[in-house]
């Protein structure tokens, strides 16, 4: 397959160094360069390379449950008076888009002759992912995750450990994301000839941003075919998904990204590193983050795990630079209702990370987004995973 050349509007290749204009970069330790180069490299061949990408193919097919459908939503629709799609990622293998990025990354540590993974997770929907794959190709597999994390997602934490994973809390900083993204670095920098840091989120040194969003990219092309099917040849007006480190909506922007499409990446209100940040640099990137006077990282704060996290993958702060994108807010409260309110209108019940942007939709419907427009929305993930943590929330 040809790998697109550098125009990073369109979303093609990062420059040598791994920018998105001045964002991106591989700010590592000297003991991590050499892995990136080595991934790079790894990855570089494997993209262009005919069977990698037919063995690629087949695993999503056969394994992970892909093409996932487009779901029109009618009575959503008729709610909210706008045309609202569904691209489906809750349908894929283990419950949420992560599966797309994890099977490349494995495919690509078996490559490298790699006999360990290690990740990090949030939600533990990675985490998951990450053990399922080390799971299908006999790897072993650590996960880290902080400690208020295990508490929240208790049941993905009883899920790795089935896959057979080892998951390892972290009790540093906040106890969530970005500590456990700390704590699996450091594990690669110690073990880096035997282990392959699988990273979950278009974020970290090159080439990760680049090699996830492209992993992803499978998202937008399927959808962008689909929406032209249920829509008579158009592509929608809006295309929305939720953004953490912001995986599942680069997937979805890269198949829209050359389209008249308003694209709306929405984040937690407590971890709006576009919206809030200022351009620092984090994990091993320059790009928009949380933090004080002092360039300390601030804590984020959501009720979704995978939403929380002070910082963004660097091609979104390059997307909301050029204005090629926006970034909006959902907070906690009116992301429970549009969890509720999908699953009262659809039979879907969504995990809390896209439920942020369905409020979103629900909030600008008949405004931001005129009546009558076209959403399609990224359900990035099923809702069963938060389940127990809603249940307390609504009471
Ligand atoms: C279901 C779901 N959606 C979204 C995210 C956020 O990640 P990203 O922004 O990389 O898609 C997560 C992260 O754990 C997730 O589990």
């Amino acid at each position: 397959m040809e790998v697109r050349s550098s125009s990073p509007t369109t979303m093609g290749e990062p420059s040598p160094s791994g920018r998105f204009g001045s964002f991106g970069g591989r700010f590592v330790p000297e003991s991590l360069v050499g892995a990136c180069k080595e991934l790079e490299a790894a990855f570089r061949s494997a993209w262009a390379d005919d069977a990698f990408q037919s063995e690629y193919a087949t695993l999503l097919r056969e394994y992970a449950g892909r093409p996932t459908p487009v779901t029109e939503c009618r009575r959503l629709s008729d709610r909210l008076g706008v045309r609202v799609l569904l691209k489906r990622e809750d349908l894929a293998h283990t419950g949420s888009h992560k599966i797309n990025n994890v099977v490349g990354q494995a495919l690509l540590a078996r490559t490298m002759g790699k006999r360990r993974l290690v990740a990090e997770t949030g939600a533990g929907q990675h985490g998951v992912a990450t053990a399922t794959a080390a799971a299908l190709f006999g790897l072993e597999c650590v996960v880290y995750m902080g400690a208020v994390d295990v508490q929240r997602q208790a049941l993905n934490v009883f899920r790795m450990n089935l896959l057979g994973a080892e998951v390892r809390p972290v009790d540093s900083g906040s106890r969530t994301l970005k500590d456990a993204i700390n704590e699996a670095m450091r594990d690669w920098v110690a073990s880096v000839e035997t282990t392959h840091y699988c990273l979950g989120s278009v974020m970290g040194p090159h080439p990760y941003p680049w090699m996830v969003r492209e992993l992803q990219r499978v998202i937008g092309d399927e959808a962008r075919r689909q929406c032209r099917e249920v829509l008579g040849g158009d592509d929608p007006d809006f295309v929305l998904a939720c953004v953490g480190g912001g995986s599942n909506a680069a997937g979805t922007f890269a198949g829209f990204v050359d389209t008249r499409a308003a694209l709306i990446g929405v984040e937690a209100a407590g971890g709006a590193a576009i919206g809030h940040g200022v351009p620092g640099v984090v994990h091993g990137m320059r790009s928009h983050l949380l933090q004080d006077e002092y360039g300390q990282v601030l804590e984020a704060h959501s009720i979704s795990a995978g939403l929380d996290y002070p910082g963004v993958g660097p091609e979104h702060a390059y997307l909301a630079e050029v204005g090629r994108a926006r970034y909006v807010e959902a907070g906690d409260d009116e992301v429970l209702d549009a969890l509720r309110l999908l699953s009262e209108t659809e039979g879907i019940i969504p995990a809390l990370e896209p439920a942020h942007a369905v409020a979103y939709v629900a909030r600008a419907a008949g405004d931001e987004i005129p009546t009558g427009s076209t959403v399609l929305v990224t359900l990035s993930g099923r809702g069963d995973k938060d389940a127990a943590e809603v249940m307390e929330l609504l009471g």
